[in-house]
């Protein structure tokens, strides 16, 4: 039986008369059907929030429920797709800038005519369980695509076949227990719970950007959570882009929330454009973008991240290292404090909803590293910008989030200012990874890996402490030392953690150069301190050839880096010889 409206406020319709509303029920709203999903119930009345303009709806229309959560649609076709927040396939780039879907159009997610190659991986009358990979498709170049039995379903394989079909054909049944289950290409799961996994793991490896500053000094582990909080224009928005880029991720999923359109055009049109650097091919076959920029319906917004978590973790359940970007969760936040304050809910701090810590930690708590049903491992990276008013990060959203990522790159205005990019803070930024990567970095990058770090550190909080004094006494009174600590943490600065996002060899550094840079920068501290303690003035020293090399070692190609490091070793012997010659 059909509901009517009662009331209208925004994005939030109230409706009586529904036959059994079940929470989170998705229901179709008014003559227009548009979608929307039960978010409260009150006695005889359903509240919805409705992912559509509901401007010219009106009290006494007709409300229909579907009777079914807000789900989606899991199968081939994902990667490279562009959806809205709750899955309706932003056909073309020009649809977001331009013109929207008309309300109340059903479009499908994934094309249901298009035939897909199915080869199949067990045979019939063996046990399967849900979660396991009963076969194969190629998606896309970049990625295969395993076709899974849907979680809850256990039994012995019938009928499974191998050739071309579409993802609403029957692959296979599965029979047990007296049911029989139609296998399709396709599945669906509701957004707002979590994809069951066996268990998680121990996070022991990083998810390698490329970027220095990150992996060097504040790593996300593979399976983690960070925080990019900052002030407009700091540079969070190119962050995400050069981890969807760069990244050792296996796919990306990459939520643009509510930021304005022409930020999400410029994805739009830049991502499809972008070529996966490891293989050549486009990035977007590896990709699946989620768009709801700030002029689309807030409802929609509050339901991307979760649209996009789930599409993150059927693909961790295939086996694959997934990472997650969202830009920005501060908007979503602003979505939810808007629909609770429609629905009149007793307002927490700053105005958003009591629930908003809650919901933030929910989100994160579904990336990890994890045994997947079927046996393998997947993971999920969860990386959110923040965007605080005015860079202040005491609000509740950056409150909320430092209290559950573990990972903190605290952007910062003055850096990006002085154009110091990415301007991530130093001195502010931690990574609560550091401990349990260890092992890894010394395994993989260099033993002496964790000694670079810290000095690296050391050297960098030293130079804010002598910062400090030269501001009570002056340059001129430091001890020599002292000045040659400046020097050291100018080179790092400069020389190691700017890292141009647009020139086409500084954008990506791997591990082994990070390492070279890295030590040849402490080789060179190491050897100026020697002639520092012998009389050499860090005057004469700062025209070192040595530094001049190493302020170019960024630009240099990762096949001439070994040669490279050589070189500037080798030119650290001038040093040595001021050193010999202020020792007579
Ligand atoms: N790594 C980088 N390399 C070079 N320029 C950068 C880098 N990061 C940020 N920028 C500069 O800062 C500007 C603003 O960055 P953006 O990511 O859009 O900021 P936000 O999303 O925080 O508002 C960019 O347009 C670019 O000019
Ligand atoms: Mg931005």
């Amino acid at each position: 039986m059909a509901g009517t409206i009662y009331r209208i406020s925004g994005p939030v319709v109230i409706a009586e008369g529904l036959d059994n509303p079940k929470m989170y029920d998705v229901v179709k709203v008014g003559e227009m059907e548009l979608i929307g999903e039960i978010i409260k119930l009150d006695g005889g009345r359903a509240i919805i929030q409705v992912y559509e303009d509901t401007s010219g709806l009106r009290p006494g229309e007709k409300v229909g429920s579907t009777g079914a959560q807000l789900s989606v649609q899991l199968g081939p076709g994902l990667m490279g797709a562009i959806y809205d927040g709750i899955q309706r396939p932003l056909d073309k780039i020009k649809a977001v800038s331009g013109d929207f879907i008309a309300r109340g159009v059903n479009a499908d997610p994934l094309d249901p005519m298009k035939k897909w190659s199915f080869k199949p991986v067990v045979k019939n009358g063996d046990e399967v369980k849900g979660g396991d990979i009963i076969g194969e498709v190629d998606e896309t170049t970049l990625i295969k695509h395993k076709v899974m039995v849907p979680p809850g379903i256990t039994g012995k394989i019938a009928g499974i076949k191998e050739g071309d079909f579409t993802i609403k054909d029957v692959i296979a049944k599965v029979s047990g227990n007296g049911k029989s289950a139609e296998i399709k290409l396709v599945q669906n799961w509701p957004v707002r719970i979590p994809r069951p996994v066996v268990d998680k793991m121990i996070l022991d490896a990083p998810l390698i950007t490329g970027q220095r500053v990150l992996d060097s000094l504040f790593p996300v582990a593979k399976g983690g959570t960070a925080a990019v909080p900052g002030p407009f224009g700091s540079g969070k928005t190119i962050i995400q882009h050069q981890l969807a880029k760069w990244a050792d991720a296996d796919v990306i999923i990459y939520i643009g929330c509510g930021e304005r359109g022409n930020e999400m055009t410029e994805i739009l049109s830049t991502f499809p454009e972008l070529k996966d650097p490891k293989s050549g091919r486009p990035l977007m076959d590896r990709t699946v973008l989620i768009a709801n920029t700030s002029n689309m319906p807030v409802a929609a917004r509050e339901a991307s991240i979760y649209t996009g978590m789930t599409l993150a973790e059927y693909y961790r359940d295939m086996g694959y290292s997934v990472a997650l970007m969202a830009d920005s969760t501060s908007r979503w936040a602003e979505a939810l404090r808007e629909i609770s304050g429609r629905l009149e809910e007793m307002p927490g701090e700053e105005g958003y909803p009591a629930y908003l810590g809650r919901k933030v930690a929910e989100f994160y708590e579904r990336a990890g590293k994890v045994h997947v049903l079927s046996g393998g491992v997947g993971s999920i990276t969860a990386v959110g910008a923040v965007s605080p008013p005015g860079g202040d990060t005491s609000e509740p959203v950056s409150q909320n989030t430092l209290r559950v990522t573990r990972v903190f790159w605290a952007l910062d205005a003055a850096l990006a200012n002085a154009r110091h990019f990415p301007s991530i803070n130093w001195l502010n930024s931690y990574s609560l990874y550091a401990d349990d990567l260890a092992k890894w970095y010394s395994e993989n990058v260099g033993k002496d890996w964790h000694e670079l770090y810290q000095n690296t550190m050391k050297t960098l909080q030293k130079e804010a402490e002598i910062n400090e004094i030269v501001q009570l006494v002056g340059y001129d009174a430091l001890p020599e030392p002292d000045k040659l600590t400046l020097d050291v943490a100018k080179v790092i600065r400069e020389d190691y953690l700017q890292q141009s996002a647009f020139d086409e060899v500084d954008t990506y550094t791997s591990m082994h150069k990070q390492y070279l840079m890295l030590k040849v920068i402490m080789e060179l501290a190491d050897e100026e301190l020697r002639a520092v303690k012998k009389g050499v003035s860090t005057e004469q020293l700062s025209g070192a050839e040595a530094k001049q090399k190493i302020a170019k070692m960024k630009f240099v190609k990762e096949e001439g880096i070994d040669a490279y490091y050589d070189d500037v070793r080798k030119s650290m012997a001038a040093i040595e010889a001021m050193e010999a010659s202020a020792a007579k």
